[in-house]
């Protein structure tokens, strides 16, 4: 069974770490992800205040449809970026959709943030209603901020991932 990693993200920070996350499990592990329907995506100030808006008043962002095999994987790591201490709108219907088949699985979370996470796992968890393992990661926008410590956090993230899977082997 392999695993698959979910992910969005509009300025690269959450992509980075996704690839990061996938470059240190070994066996099969496929990336997903989450893209919006709209063409156009908004970056910088702009991006900040229109997806903020959105955010904060629980519109809609339309995504892209998937045709993802659920039963290909037995382990699924769900990350995002925080918006407004939230989890982005594209991610949280995306979660809403496939909420059933992810459930499912061993689930994993990670992150990215300016500074302050919020209750980025505490939504995400409120709307799966699992348990996540290992503690969830989270990196202060490591594409665009890059530090030392951060390879070591995903090396250990990714860690006590690969024990476990070994334990249960
Ligand atoms: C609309 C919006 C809201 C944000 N709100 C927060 C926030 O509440 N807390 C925080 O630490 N960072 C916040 N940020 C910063 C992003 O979480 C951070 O830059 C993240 O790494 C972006 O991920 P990405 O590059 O994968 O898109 C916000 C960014 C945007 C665009």
């Amino acid at each position: 069974m392999k695993t698959l990693i979910i992910y969005f993200s509009i300025s690269g920070n959450t992509k980075w770490l996704a690839k990061q996350i996938a470059a240190h499990l070994p066996g099969e592990t496929d990336l997903h992800r989450i893209e919006l329907s709209s063409n156009k995506i908004w970056k910088g100030a702009v991006g900040m205040f229109l997806y903020g808006m959105k955010t904060i008043f629980g519109m809609k962002m339309d995504i892209q449809a998937d045709h993802i095999n659920w039963s290909e994987y037995n382990h699924v790591i769900i990350g995002g970026p925080v918006w407004v201490a939230s989890v982005p709108p594209p991610l949280r219907a995306f979660v809403k959709k496939h909420k059933e088949q992810i459930a499912q699985k061993t689930v994993s979370v990670f992150c990215t943030c300016g500074g302050n996470r919020g209750s980025f796992f505490k939504q995400l968890r409120d709307v799966l209603g699992v348990k996540f393992w290992p503690d969830p990661l989270t990196l202060v926008e490591p594409f665009q901020h890059p530090k030392d410590t951060n390879d070591l956090r995903v090396k250990a993230f990714t860690q006590e991932i690969n024990a476990a899977k070994q334990q249960r082997a």
